[in-house]
């Protein structure tokens, strides 16, 4: 496969979903259709059905596995229907969170155990991992203040959640980093956008050019 596989992370209020559409707007007039961007929990009709029921926040009775289990089958989905066949036509995929998301969330943040749910999302992804994955890395605080000036209207169950879930989030990513020095590159996400974007465009530049 000669396509590219980038992913996207970083705890919420980190600046990815903005970013990641300054990056789509620049790459896609030289890509062309040779870019596919896509998201995680989604993608498709069946992942983002999963997502639906993962992020209502009328359900909050969902148990912490149960809800790991639903992110790696709306995963597993959208790896052979978007992901894979996209890198078999060359593509560059920008995907909006993998199963980094799902170590430093579940993980983590819902203290099930980063090793076990990385383990758990074998059976998913059956080792698939993106070639490249930007991190923005930002203090947790600033993350959430960030959310609650921006998002009044728009906070889902898992922004309700308090401090320390987002500071086990951000500590289990920079483990991350850490242990996939090649893979993960980290973005301080709490410089002013336009000196994220040019960190992020140095980095994609490379790969891509
Ligand atoms: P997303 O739509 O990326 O939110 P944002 O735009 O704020 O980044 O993701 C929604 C939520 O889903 C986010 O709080 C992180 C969470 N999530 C997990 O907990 N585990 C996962 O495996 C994935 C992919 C997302």
């Amino acid at each position: 496969m000669n396509g590219h596989f980038i992913s996207f992370e970083g705890p919420d209020g980190a600046g990815k979903t903005t970013v990641l559409q300054a990056m789509v707007e620049r790459y896609q007039h030289r890509l062309k259709d040779q870019l596919t961007v896509t998201r995680e929990p989604g993608g498709n009709p069946i992942s983002e059905a999963i997502r639906t029921i993962i992020l209502d926040k009328n359900n909050t009775e969902m148990d912490a596995r149960t809800e790991a289990l639903l992110y790696a089958a709306a995963r597993r989905q959208h790896l052979v229907e978007t992901i894979l066949p996209a890198l078999e036509k060359n593509h560059v995929v920008f995907c909006d969170r993998f199963v980094d998301s799902s170590i430093a969330y579940q993980g983590a943040g819902r203290e099930i155990g980063p090793e076990e749910v990385y383990e758990m999302n074998l059976f998913a992804t059956e080792g698939e991992l993106p070639e490249k994955t930007i991190y923005l890395d930002i203090p947790s605080e600033l993350g959430l203040k960030r959310i609650m000036t921006h998002r009044t209207e728009d906070v889902d169950r898992l922004d309700l959640e308090q401090l320390d879930f987002h500071q086990r989030v951000r500590s289990a990513y920079l483990n991350l980093a850490k242990k996939f020095p090649e893979r993960i590159v980290v973005i301080d996400a709490s410089q002013k956008l336009d000196d994220v974007k040019k960190d992020v465009i140095e980095v994609l530049d490379k790969i891509l050019n």
